[in-house]
């Protein structure tokens, strides 16, 4: 409940976890609305290591809308950020109108003051565009009096990816059929203590802004790539099922295969957009090499990766094999720093290895190559 006191002031905060896709969404059928071209599905991360934190004030003293990210004043007139905020006041006013609301009945006419961190680098490739809007939207919402099933569609009118950060677990966002977007919502697949053993490590080889950013790129990619189309049409609909099917097993080397597997089409499908666009780097294409001789020297898939919008790793895979892998990272990519501030977030155990393995793989060493590692698990 907002705290309210003498003046008219409500204050509410709020946090929102990042996700990060196995299936990617890549491609826009209305740009105004944010619908997709093909459905997505993405795991949502634990919040204590990456978050977005939201305060929304709202008073009857306030004279204008205005939103500070990360301690600076942003341009409220974002015609994103408004489509959020008309859609909540709309709801809200219509659940008003129709004797739902328990909330102090003015305040939806008054302005609000919005202040948003996050606690990770933002626009380098860790979709904060997708825990940022999640948690404008949910705590405007709460503010406001707006009922959680309408969040998704809300959210996902800021960022696309944005409405899968509404839901803990593993969720998928079904593109829908209509065109007004109605039925184009996130809903979870399985919950977050559904699979506890899944580990994640965010491989953070560059903090730069990304080059290219999602909205433009999936743009120019709609319009000039042949194979988003095949991809839209007949490749995701059937990775779809079976990531669902994988996740539900819980059989790793299969979701981890369809994980890379997709990963590596987006960043086909990349390069087949005309001009092309290049968000992987050598760091990256290094840590692809690695997984596969990984993987390829136990003869199962026990690490997977996948890239979004920019050249750091987020790597899948098991409790028991976290150690290990780990300490194959620090091996072939030799830190400047060391313990703690190297591997960041949960706790690693250390773990010795063997000079056939070291061999097997068979890279040379790149020192520094990585920045650091964000050690996490799925939200829960
Ligand atoms: C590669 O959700 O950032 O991370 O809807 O234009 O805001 P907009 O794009 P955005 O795109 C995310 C693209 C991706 C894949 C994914 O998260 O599914």
């Amino acid at each position: 409940m907002p705290e309210n006191d003498k003046q008219g002031l409500s204050v509410v905060t709020c946090t929102a976890p990042v996700n990060i896709a196995v299936i990617k969404y890549w491609g826009k059928r209305d740009e105004d609305l944010i619908l997709p071209i093909n459905s997505s599905l993405s795991v949502t991360l634990h919040q204590d290591q990456l978050k977005t934190t939201t305060t929304v004030a709202c008073s009857r003293n306030f004279q204008q809308d205005r939103i500070w990210l990360n301690g600076k004043e942003e341009d409220i007139n974002n015609p994103r950020l408004q489509s959020c905020l008309q859609e909540i006041r709309r709801f809200s006013r219509k659940r008003r109108n129709t004797g739902d609301s328990t909330s102090d009945a003015s305040s939806v006419s008054h302005k609000v003051h919005i202040c948003s961190v996050n606690n990770f680098p933002t626009a380098a490739g860790l979709a904060s565009s997708a825990s940022g809007y999640a948690c404008l939207v949910y705590t405007l919402s709460q503010l406001f009096g707006v009922e959680s099933e309408q969040l998704s569609a809300v959210a996902r009118q800021g960022s696309g990816s944005a409405c899968r950060s509404l839901y803990g677990g593993f969720v998928q966002w079904k593109l829908g059929t209509q065109l007004d977007g109605k039925d184009s919502l996130a809903e979870q697949v399985e919950s977050e203590s559904y699979w506890p053993e899944l580990r994640v490590l965010i491989l953070v080889v560059s903090a730069e802004q990304k080059s290219v950013g999602s909205t433009s790129g999936m743009h120019t990619s709609v319009e000039t790539s042949q194979l988003l189309k095949y991809r839209a049409d007949v490749v995701v609909p059937s990775r779809m099922e079976e990531m669902i099917r994988v996740i539900r097993e819980r059989d790793f080397p299969a979701f981890g295969e369809l994980t890379m597997k997709d990963s590596n089409q987006f960043h086909a499908i990349c390069l087949d957009t005309y001009p092309p666009i290049f968000y992987l780097n050598n760091m990256s294409h290094r840590i692809i090499s690695l997984v596969h001789r990984y993987n390829q020297y136990y003869g199962e898939t026990r690490v997977a990766y996948t890239f979004d919008a920019g050249p750091n790793a987020v790597i899948y895979t098991l409790q028991d094999h976290l150690p290990e892998f780990v300490q194959v990272v620090r091996h072939f990519f030799p830190p400047e720093v060391n313990g703690e501030e190297f591997v960041k977030g949960l706790t690693v155990c250390s773990a010795d290895l063997s000079e056939e393995l070291k061999r097997d793989i068979n890279m040379e060493p790149t020192p520094k190559g990585i920045r650091y590692i964000i050690s996490t698990k799925v939200k829960h």
